[in-house]
């Protein structure tokens, strides 16, 4: 089954895919245990910092050995590529999905640049996600706001033909300071004027309540990546910490245990 198809299958049912961000071997087997535990598919997502840090021929490479091995089913996906160039490099390395982000662009210009990656991605039969709307990154301004706008965003669909839609509704990258609050008012409006699939970014620290508000109002693939990163390393500091232990070989495993934790926790908010 496609992405494609996953999602739209998802849409129907009003479920969505958790989207795991992964950054070394330790992070992916964390996933990886949660979602082989409970049977469930995931999407596993690169950035361009992941793929310069691994290489995109071992990162793809092992991530698609692990499904295989934990009998995961599973996508893989290229997160925020702001360039065309990586998103070619992507599907030439066999990923099953892009996303390519110019929503900073102006909105014409994130247009005819999203055209372009979908024209590529349909010689590859892959899936493409864009963005429209303002979600704050890491080190980006999260007071300022600027959410996604329906009558816009169909245009912006019927002009660029893409596959799913991360939509700004509240939500932000990295640490929530306050307790984030979604609208879900405009996310169903903006569900029954496109009637394609939608992405939340920003899914670390939202309240799983919210998280479920929105899955049934349109949200199908939810993408967790600061908690990840943030459960791996907390519990690495810990043990270097604890003792003067130097093999890396039970360092790491209590690391891939938090992480498995933390990609439990989300996966259980949709069961
Ligand atoms: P968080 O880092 O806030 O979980 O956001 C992840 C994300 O949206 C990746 O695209």
């Amino acid at each position: 089954m496609t992405l494609k198809e996953k999602l739209s299958e998802a849409r129907q049912q009003k479920s969505a895919l958790f989207a795991f961000n992964f950054y070394n071997l330790e992070t992916l087997k964390g996933v990886l245990r949660a979602a082989a535990e409970r049977e469930r598919a995931i999407i596993l997502q690169l950035t361009q910092s992941s793929i310069d840090y691994m290489g995109l021929t071992p990162a793809v490479s092992l991530a698609r050995a692990l499904l295989s091995e934990y009998r995961v089913r599973g996508w893989i996906h290229l997160d925020h590529s702001n360039s065309i160039d990586l998103c070619h490099a992507c599907l030439d390395a066999g990923f099953d999905s892009v996303m390519i982000d110019a929503s900073e662009r102006p909105f014409a210009k994130n247009i005819k640049i999203t055209r372009q990656v979908v024209r590529l991605a349909e010689t590859f039969g892959a899936h493409v996600e864009a963005e429209l709307g303002y979600v704050a990154k890491l080190g980006q301004d999260t007071e300022r706001q600027g959410f996604t706008d329906p009558a816009r965003a169909r245009i912006f669909v019927d002009e660029t033909g893409v596959d799913a839609l991360a939509v700004a509704i509240g939500s932000a990258h990295g640490f929530y300071r306050g307790e984030p609050k979604l609208d879900l008012t405009l996310l169903q409006k903006i569900d029954e004027t496109l009637g394609i699939p939608l992405v939340l970014h920003g899914g670390s620290g939202i309240p799983a309540p919210q998280i479920r508000g929105a899955v049934e109002r349109g949200i199908c693939k939810v993408n967790v990546a600061t908690e990840i990163k943030n459960a791996f390393m907390k519990q690495v500091k810990r043990s270097v910490n604890e003792n003067d232990n130097i093999d890396l070989r039970t360092v790491f495993p209590p690391a891939i245990k938090a992480v498995e934790a933390i990609a439990a926790s989300k996966l259980d908010i949709l069961a």
